[in-house]
């Protein structure tokens, strides 16, 4: 049973499948911390007034307009799927790209047969999952083709000949080549994203989905991050920023007693290799540091 709690959140995640973990891994790197109801289809927060619901991942859209929800975890290609297919309706938006979860639709076709580019496509059955972005795609590429809905083993319609090609998610691509089947064109770049109701929250909710939204901006910009530290001369500061592969200025510090002498630290990305660290040696570098990042907040 889940009590009515007008003041806390809720935001919605798939149960299981390819972005489960991520989204409950990010979630709590944001800082959420949950205990699991008998039925584990509830989460209830803990330390914040948020809680996650567990869902199919297509249900998720659904939930978000009805308001169930303010906030989602879902698949773009889920949520456009169902924004194209309304039409114009209230739809979720997306508040912000999650970095995982990267897949594409693409049609594919068999490994043997006629098909060979896609204006082949014409006039033939096309079996998917996602019929709106299929139709969408083929209306911008001016081919028509007969949209077959299919909702799962999209992949062997046309070993039943229902099709002649499929348009589907590809991640690996395991599932394909088990298939007997190619990619032949990608129709749509698909990556877990962070979706809110297109209903007015209230002002209270408002301000905890900012605060939610920073924090998960803030857990996947410290993904990658690192934290140079190093004493230089002062001389070669401008080698130095030159150098780091930084996405703002660095702090420079002095040191106590050494006028030529500077303490630089300087907030880097995961660029910053092996390479960086033995030219920034030959610029005079000493004492080298570099931490990883765990979390900021811009
Ligand atoms: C997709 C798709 C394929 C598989 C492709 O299903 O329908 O079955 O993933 O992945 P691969 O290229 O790594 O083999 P998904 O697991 O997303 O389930 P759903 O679409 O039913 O939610
Ligand atoms: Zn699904």
């Amino acid at each position: 049973m889940v009590s009515a709690a007008p003041d806390r959140l809720r935001i919605a995640v798939q149960k299981s499948g390819r972005l489960a973990e991520a989204s409950l891994g990010l979630l709590r790197r944001a800082g959420l911390a949950f205990r699991a109801s008998r039925d584990h289809l509830f989460l209830y927060g803990e330390n914040l007034p948020i809680d996650v619901l567990l869902v199919r991942d297509d249900d998720i859209p659904g939930l978000l307009v009805e308001g169930s929800c303010e906030l989602g975890i879902v698949g773009r290609n889920v949520l456009v799927e169902q924004r194209l297919a309304g039409a114009g309706a209230p739809a979720p938006q997306e508040l912000l790209p999650l970095g995982f979860g990267g897949c594409r639709l693409s049609i594919a076709i068999p490994q043997s047969g006629a098909i060979a580019q896609t204006s082949d496509l014409d006039g033939l059955r096309i079996a998917t999952s996602y019929p709106a972005l299929l139709a969408d795609w083929l209306a911008r590429s001016g081919l028509k083709a007969e949209v077959v809905v299919l909702n799962g083993s999209v992949e062997i319609a046309p070993r039943l000949g229902k099709a002649e090609a499929i348009c589907d998610l590809v991640s690996s691509g395991a599932t394909l080549a088990a298939n007997q089947l190619r990619e032949l064109v990608t129709v749509f770049d698909s990556q877990a994203v962070l979706a809110s109701s297109p209903r007015e929250p209230t002002a209270a909710k408002a301000v905890q989905i900012e605060r939610l939204r920073a924090r998960i901006a803030g857990a996947l910009s410290g993904d990658g991050a690192r934290l140079v530290l190093l004493q230089a001369p002062r001389a070669a500061l401008p080698d130095i920023t030159r150098l780091l592969p930084s996405r703002d200025l660095p702090s420079v510090l002095s040191l106590d007693g050494r006028p030529d002498d500077i303490a630089v630290q300087a907030l880097c990305s995961a660029a910053l290799d092996w390479q960086h660290l033995e030219e920034l040696k030959r610029l005079g570098a000493r004492s080298l540091m570099v931490l990883n990042v765990e979390r900021m907040l811009a």
